[in-house]
């Protein structure tokens, strides 16, 4: 890890991350008004950043706060912020919220979004994890309408979460009308006959970069994937459920509900998807 201290960036101004602080007006702060990207960091290079931009730009768009920065500026701050946090591997937390206004529901006049950026350490999945697998339970998707939206409100999904983890799980796999729709914190992969699957974008997930980035993989390397509805009872005879982020790549579930998923290892279509990922971030590294 980088002996040099937390940099974090808040309405202009670099700073040490501990004297970062926003009013308690902040719309953020009351009411969960903003959203967010989370941008992992390779050999001090951003990974997809174009790809977590225009999400961006999206999410601001779909709550109607005005983006506060170019996309050159978006790189070029964010840029700053790698070097300035010593480079390397890294995850760039990233928050756009809609400014400082006395509380009321309403959109605020003349309000200015509030921007703030960190880094976190990358922390790599354990090697144990990758072995073995997670485990992951099942659970009523209680979202809202919005799931595309990568909005800082993020209760339910943290109550999702939380009742995962007290089960003894890594992950809450979401049910709503009986097909799958992503994790709490994830997006979620089959293989079914030796297909690849995943449910299709639309409101009711999260549209992952790292998703994305596995459906063009299997593109390329001529592995079949269709991107469709899941029903539950597919998820449960599944051979492999895999669940993808920026933070923890692609990850192999082998436990469902306390069963074993196909043999109860990581599978052969995980192996060779988990290759093509890392040799499409090693390419990242040497580009760096
Ligand atoms: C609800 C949800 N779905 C999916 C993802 C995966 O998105 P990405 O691959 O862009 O990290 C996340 C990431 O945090 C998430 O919170």
């Amino acid at each position: 890890m980088s002996s040099v201290p937390s940099i974090a960036w808040i309405n202009g101004r670099f700073l040490p991350l501990e004297e970062a602080c926003v009013p308690v007006l902040d719309r953020g702060f009351i009411f969960g008004d903003g959203v967010y990207e989370v941008i992992p960091v390779y050999a001090g290079k951003p990974f997809r950043l174009a790809h977590h931009l225009q999400r961006l730009a999206n999410s601001l768009a779909a709550v109607r706060i005005d983006d506060p920065h170019t996309q050159d500026q978006w790189q070029t701050l964010i840029a700053e912020l790698i070097q300035r946090n010593g480079g390397g591997d890294q995850s760039i937390y990233l928050q756009v919220t809609r400014g400082i206004a006395p509380r009321d529901h309403r959109f605020p006049e003349g309000s200015r979004p509030t921007v703030f950026l960190m880094s976190n350490p990358f922390r790599p999945v354990p090697e144990s994890e990758l072995r073995e697998g997670v485990a992951a339970v099942t659970l009523n998707d209680i979202r809202w309408e919005y799931c595309h939206i990568k909005s800082i409100s993020l209760l339910p999904n943290i109550l999702l979460r939380q009742q995962a983890v007290e089960q003894g799980a890594a992950e809450a796999i979401l049910l709503r009308h009986g097909q799958v729709t992503e994790g709490a914190a994830s997006n979620v992969f089959i293989v079914s006959d030796h297909v690849i699957v995943t449910p299709p974008k639309g409101d009711c997930l999260l549209p992952g970069i790292t998703r994305d980035l596995v459906v063009e993989l299997a593109m390329e390397h001529a592995q079949e994937c269709e991107e469709r509805a899941i029903p539950e009872a597919e998820l449960r005879r599944a051979q492999e459920i895999w669940l993808t982020s920026s933070t923890r790549e692609i990850l192999p579930v082998t436990r469902l509900d306390g069963l074993p998923v196909g043999e109860g290892r990581p599978g052969p279509h995980w192996q060779t998807m988990i290759s093509h990922y890392r040799r499409f971030v090693d390419d990242l590294r040497r580009d760096a």
